[in-house]
C-alpha cells in the first residue's frame, strides 16, 4: 500500500458503503491504515466480514453492518448504528454501486429502478442522514461518482444518469452548505479493475466501435489508485477541497 501517512485519520471515523469489495475495500484498508476507525456496510455478508478480518489483523477498528443500501430506511439506520458504535462522523464515502449494459430500448423497468436505487437514490439518503453529524464534527463527504458521469457512453445510458446524478448531488451540497464547514466532493474513476469490471457484460450484438471513446489508451486503475485519492480528499488538512469532481480516469476525459 504505497504513500500511507500515518495518522493521518486518527481520532477520525469514517462510514464507507461497498465496502466488501474493490474500491470500497481498498479504501476502508487505506483510512484504517491512516488511523481511523471505520464503520463498513455491504450487501454482501461474506465479503464485507473479510475486510472486515483485514483490518482487525492490521489492528484496526472496524465495525460493519450488511444491509441494501436500495432502501431509504436501511441508509438511515446504518448511519443510526455507526454513531451508536463510534459517537462521532467524520468522514461519508458513498462507493456502493453496480453496473450493466443494455441496449437502451431493452433494459427492463425492474433493472432501471434497482441501478437508480442503489447508485442515485442510496448517495442521496446517506447524505441526508450522514449531514447532521458530519456539521458537528467538521466532516466530509466524498462520492464515488465515475467517468460515465461526466460523458455520454453508448449501452450505459442508466449508469451514466445516475452517476451524472452524483455528480450534481456533489455540487449541490458543495453550494448548499457553502457558508458551513462541511466538504463535499467527488470522485469520478474510469476503468478500475475489481469484480464490478471483471464481471462486466454486454449484450449482444453491439457495435465496439461505438465505445472506443471511453475504452481510453492506458487500460485499468487499480483499487489502490482510488483509494489514495479518497484519503487525500477527506484527509482532515483538505480545507480547500470542497465541491470537486476528481477524475482518475488515465486520461479518457481529457479529450
Ligand atoms: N470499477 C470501475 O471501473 C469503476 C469505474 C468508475 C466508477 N466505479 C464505481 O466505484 C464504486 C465501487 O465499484 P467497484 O468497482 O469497487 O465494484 P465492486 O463490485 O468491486 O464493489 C461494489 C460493492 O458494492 C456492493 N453493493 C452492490 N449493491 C449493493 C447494495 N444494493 N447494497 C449494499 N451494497 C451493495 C457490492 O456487494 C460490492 O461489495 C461503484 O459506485 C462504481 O460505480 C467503478
Amino acid at each position: 500500500m504505497p504513500y500511507v501517512v500515518p495518522g493521518r485519520f486518527n481520532e477520525k471515523v469514517a462510514f464507507l458503503t461497498g465496502a466488501g469489495s474493490g474500491i470500497g475495500r481498498a479504501t476502508a484498508l487505506r483510512l484504517s491504515a491512516e488511523g481511523a476507525e471505520v464503520f463498513l456496510h455491504d450487501v454482501n455478508a461474506e465479503s464485507l466480514a473479510e475486510t472486515v478480518s483485514m483490518i482487525t489483523a492490521d489492528g484496526g477498528t472496524a465495525v460493519s453492518r450488511v444491509g441494501d443500501v436500495s432502501e431509504r430506511g436501511e441508509c438511515v439506520a446504518a448511519i443510526d448504528e455507526a454513531i451508536e458504535a463510534f459517537g462521532r462522523l467524520d468522514v461519508l464515502a458513498n462507493i456502493a454501486g453496480i453496473a450493466g449494459a443494455f441496449h437502451f430500448t431493452e433494459m427492463t423497468e425492474a433493472q432501471y429502478r434497482r441501478m437508480v436505487a442503489i447508485n442515485m437514490d442510496a448517495p442521496f439518503f446517506f447524505c441526508q442522514a450522514a449531514i447532521p453529524h458530519l456539521l458537528a464534527s467538521d466532516g466530509n463527504i466524498v462520492n464515488i461518482a465515475s467517468n460515465a458521469g461526466l460523458m455520454g457512453q453508448a449501452y450505459t445510458t442508466a449508469y451514466c444518469m445516475t452517476k451524472g446524478a452524483v455528480v450534481q448531488l456533489t455540487r449541490s451540497l458543495a453550494m448548499e452548505f457553502a457558508k458551513t464547514t462541511l466538504r463535499v466532493n467527488a470522485i469520478a474513476p474510469g476503468g478500475i479493475v475489481t469484480n464490478l469490471t471483471h464481471n462486466f457484460q454486454f449484450p449482444s450484438e453491439i457495435d465496439f466501435e461505438l465505445m472506443t471513446p471511453y475504452m481510453g489508451f492506458r487500460g485499468q486503475g487499480e483499487a489502490d489508485d482510488i483509494a489514495e485519492l479518497v484519503a487525500l480528499v477527506a484527509a482532515p488538512g483538505s480545507t480547500n477541497i470542497h465541491g470537486a469532481i476528481f477524475s482518475s480516469d488515465r486520461g479518457i476525459t481529457a479529450g
